[in-house]
């Protein structure tokens, strides 16, 4: 058996390419950046091209850095963002459009007007999630209704859609070359058009957004013994690597903090942050501004399942004070300024640049800042910035305890910004509960390491990985309950401030 597992982490704002031993610890690793294309207000785009050439880069430097071989890997798997839509022509491998993120409000009026009848409730129902401008299913339908050709490739069987990770599978496992159209359950969860009970497209979905099925790629285990083919010999590895593990990035986090029994949770800070807690095999369905998704399907196991609350701008916001305000030059100033004060000054900072995802899902809300004095500067405003991040963490641990009543004794988290340690201090605080950060941060990569690895046999069962998890960081609740509450309730308050922004 090789040494090694590779990853592709295809994520909102880069791409990287890891590789990790069997102690789970990171062997090497590159990583590139992509353009963030905003044509209009609410309007985020990828080009797909570009997001798969960065792919090629980031695994042809890796390997050559360390000095490997496509016979030194065992497996690779693929995690990416999810829900992005890229619709393109399986005969010549073009994009019909560019990728629509996440992020995208465009489809707006699609959610609006789905929520607004009887279909809200299907596909609450059926898909575990509320018609939100956040999903899959919206932004298909955009591309077909707006882009010239595609609704006649689709019917003909020519255009194809995929999340990032079919996209890159399809170009991994040949492309135009009898490349695979594949997905696995975590990211067709996220799509409105699978059916959570029976783990396949549903027809009723499909004809609320008038989506022909011919587009949708073949819904697999994230961690499939079949594979989902081979890396092609020709590809960026230079040889023939069985391809076995695909997860959404969230989901592949709470594989890679070994959340493996139910009560068990993660939140990860990104560009946004994603708060899951496994459900074990039960569909918990919220009632409280959750989604109910797949955590998880190894090989022929039963699904496991999750809870997740999606926030939509944590990391953003930092990068909002850098780029648009230019306070900071970097991310890692934002610490040093939020130091430079004692508290907040009374500054709350909403940052609803998408609406509010979880768990309010108000696509009308927009940013606020709230509470400013003539006392306040822009250390008050990069604290505020921190703060909001937790609140909104917060929020979301509020309505997981109450569907599911776990309390959390501790938070385990992970992502570029737990290298923010005052921000993981006002975590501790805010919530109330220690906070743990684990040795390998990268938990993302790592679990769709750990999915491609379970496949093939290189890691014999997830014992084994609950093993390789580390502490490295705790930080423990300072403030007291009254603090606590106060600044919760003022929290709330600035919340209110931006609904009802956008008619
Ligand atoms: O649901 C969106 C999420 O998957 C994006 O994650 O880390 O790319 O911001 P990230």
């Amino acid at each position: 058996m090789p040494d090694f597992v590779g990853a592709v982490d295809q994520g909102t704002t880069s791409t990287r390419f890891m590789v990790f031993d069997h102690g789970g610890n990171e062997v090497g690793r590159h990583q590139l950046e992509h353009e963030q294309i905003l044509p209009q207000a609410g309007w985020v785009e990828h080009n797909p091209v570009e997001i798969w050439e960065r792919t090629t880069s980031v695994i042809r430097t890796a390997m050559n850095q360390l000095n490997l071989s496509a016979s030194d890997l065992a497996a690779l798997g693929v995690t990416n963002q999810r829900e992005t839509t890229v619709v393109w022509d399986r005969r010549t491998g073009r994009p019909y459009y560019n990728a629509i993120v996440w992020q995208d409000t465009r489809t707006d009026r699609i959610a609006s007007a789905l929520d607004r009848d009887e279909r809200g409730k299907v596909i609450r129902q059926k898909a575990g999630l509320p018609p939100a401008t956040y999903f899959s299913g919206g932004k298909i339908q955009w591309i077909l209704e707006n882009v010239d050709g595609v609704r006649e490739a689709a019917e003909a069987g020519h255009a194809i859609f995929g999340n990032t990770d079919s996209w890159l599978l399809w170009n991994l496992t040949g492309g135009t070359d009898g490349g695979s159209h594949v997905t696995d359950v975590t990211n067709a969860s996220r799509t409105m058009l699978m059916n959570l009970e029976t783990l396949d497209w549903d027809d009723e979905l499909l004809g609320f957004f008038n989506i022909p099925r011919a587009m949708l790629p073949e819904i697999r285990p994230s961690s499939d013994p079949n594979g989902y083919g081979e890396a092609a010999a020709h590809g960026p590895l230079r040889g023939a690597v069985p391809l076995t593990g695909d997860l959404g990035d969230q989901q592949a986090a709470t594989v890679g903090q070994v959340c493996f029994a139910p009560g068990e949770a993660k939140n990860t800070y990104g560009t946004g942050n994603f708060l899951l807690l496994n459900t074990g095999t039960e569909l918990v369905r919220s009632e409280h501004g959750l989604l109910t998704t797949v955590c998880y399907q190894f090989g022929e196991q039963a699904p496991v399942f999750a809870l997740e609350g999606s926030i939509a701008v944590t990391g953003s916001a930092v990068q909002w004070l850098r780029d648009q305000l230019g306070i900071i030059s970097g991310a890692a100033q934002s610490e040093a300024l939020a130091r430079q004060v004692e508290d907040n000054g009374g500054v709350y900072f909403v940052p609803a640049f998408s609406g509010l995802f979880a768990p309010y899902w108000r696509s009308d809300a927009r940013g606020a800042i709230v509470g400013l004095s003539r006392y306040n500067t822009n250390a008050h405003l990069a604290r505020a910035t921190l703060e909001s991040i937790c609140y909104q963490s917060r929020d979301v641990a509020e309505a997981m305890e109450a569907d599911s009543g776990v309390h959390l004794e501790v938070l385990k988290v992970d992502g570029g910004v737990t290298a923010n340690s005052l921000c993981m201090q006002l975590q501790a605080d805010i919530l109330g509960v220690p906070v743990s950060r684990p040795v390998v941060a990268e938990t993302t990569a790592l679990g769709a390491a750990y999915a491609a690895g379970l496949a093939v046999g290189f890691w014999k069962n997830t014992d084994e990985l609950r093993e390789n998890w580390n502490e490295s960081e705790r930080w423990q609740p300072s403030w007291d309950e009254d603090r606590r509450a106060v600044g919760y309730a003022k929290w709330r308050k600035a919340v209110e401030r931006t609904l009802d922004w956008v008619d």
